[in-house]
């Protein structure tokens, strides 16, 4: 076959078969194939879209680019759970050891921030001591004994996304929906849990703007795990502003920490609460998905959930007094406030513009392997629909490098917006594929 055949294929509106879509991701993730040429391959797909049938090969191709997670030793229901990526988006730090108290196995493998949404593994490094890194006896042992375990998703697992991946974040090519659909089923293939769910974000922060497009990403990705015999629910959900109050690496463990303390009136904590619900569903523990919220709520009340993540912590050798004492996490030196200059109502937090704020700080990486401060970040005082005053407190900024403090404050204020009017109340969880 000849890269530049299916290139000019792809690009003049034709399809793809299984075996020149497995030939291409063979080839590339080999090396074989350059960056350039995928990359024009990857903008023809964004423009021309895939089918079904191609978007199926894609995933398949993709799941079998390398190794696998064998979690067959592990007893019990064994759940994932994947988010579209958001701002102030702890959902993982909350659902893990909340499934894990309803009695639910999860293994997450999990990400680092990348842009302007935060990752997952920065934020559990923010523990001090927490390992990210275990070896596949380790893990699947703790997943078996503890319940949940996380770590650091490996360069061996589905190397066709990493690689993919890296290069749609620089060429324009990340929303396109067949490319989402085959990155995210990929890795979900390749770990064969028994319940899947999805966290599809929609609006401003979000990779989906619309609600049609987020609803098409739930349903194509459900289509594509069906195939394979996956059972996938996806809730849609607004990302308009940031889910929690935080956006930054220890500051959002903090978050996580105070809603499985029994905070559970938070936005976060509605999201964390009824992604473990369609789960306990899944797995046939509970047969009404009220009663499924109602029970997820009661395990995070009673205290269970937080004993399943402080097991987690001491397991993956994190330091257990975090738990009591936030001191015991990294902070910042220095506090700026951002004041309301009008009164009125919050109309607006700009939830990417919270994230870039976050990141200017030192909480993200502009680019791969940046180091970034696991202290820094901002902290939102008021959410949309609050009333403010002029000179009352909206957020806070906390940092340790003033070099670019300016543009922080810049991008929080530009966040916020204050209206006259109460703007009418937000569906915070939108739409159930089931
Ligand atoms: N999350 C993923 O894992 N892949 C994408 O392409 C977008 C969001």
């Amino acid at each position: 076959m000849d890269f530049l055949d299916l290139l000019l294929k792809k690009r003049d509106g034709g399809k793809l078969t299984s075996e020149e879509i497995d030939w291409i991701v063979r080839n590339y993730v080999d090396g074989e194939v350059p960056d350039y040429q995928m990359s024009a391959l990857l903008m023809a797909i964004y423009f021309n879209g895939m089918d079904g049938q191609e978007t199926k090969s894609l995933t398949e191709s993709m799941a079998n680019s390398g190794g696998t997670l064998d979690l067959s030793r592990v007893t019990g229901f064994k759940v994932d759970k994947h988010s579209t990526g958001g701002v102030g988006d702890s959902v993982s730090l909350v659902l893990s050891p909340l499934v894990a108290s309803l009695g639910m196995k999860i293994g997450k493998l999990s990400g680092r921030g990348l842009g302007h949404t935060g990752g997952t593994i920065d934020k559990l490094e923010s523990i001090p001591g927490f390992q990210v890194d275990l070896s596949n006896e380790e893990f699947v042992s703790a997943v078996e004994d503890k319940g949940l375990a996380i770590m650091e998703h490996t360069l061996d697992l589905v190397p066709a996304d990493q690689k993919l991946y890296a290069l749609r974040d620089v060429t324009g090519t990340v929303e396109s929906l067949p490319l989402i659909i085959s990155s995210i089923m990929s890795k979900k293939i390749a770990c064969s849990p028994d319940g899947v769910v999805l966290d599809v974000k929609v609006g401003k922060g979000a990779f989906m703007k619309s609600m049609d497009d987020a609803t098409a990403l739930g349903r194509g990705c459900r289509e594509v795990g069906e195939l394979f015999g996956l059972n996938v629910t996806a809730l849609v959900t607004d990302m308009n502003q940031p889910l929690g109050n935080s956006a930054g690496n220890a500051l959002e463990v903090e978050e996580a920490i105070r809603v499985l303390k029994g905070d559970v009136e938070s936005d976060l904590a509605e999201v964390s609460i009824n992604l473990a619900a369609e789960l306990y569903l899944q797995s046939g523990g509970i047969d009404s998905l009220a009663g499924a919220v109602e029970e997820a709520r009661r395990r995070i009340t009673s205290g269970d959930a937080l004993e399943k993540f402080s097991d987690m912590v001491e397991g993956q050798g994190g330091d257990p007094r975090i738990i009591d004492d936030f001191g015991f996490l990294p902070g910042a030196e220095n506090e700026r406030t951002v004041y309301a200059s009008g009164s009125g109502y919050v109309e607006e937090v700009d939830a990417l513009k919270v994230g870039r704020a976050a990141g200017a700080l030192g909480a993200g990486r502009k680019e791969k392997g940046d180091v970034i401060d696991p202290g820094v970040g901002v902290r939102i005082e008021k959410r949309v629909g609050d009333e403010a005053h002029e000179g009352d407190p909206l957020a806070r900024i906390y940092y340790n490098d003033d070099a670019d403090l300016d543009r922080a404050v810049t991008l929080m204020e530009e966040a916020y917006s204050v209206a006259d009017e109460k703007p009418e109340e937000r569906e915070l969880i939108k739409r159930r594929i089931r």
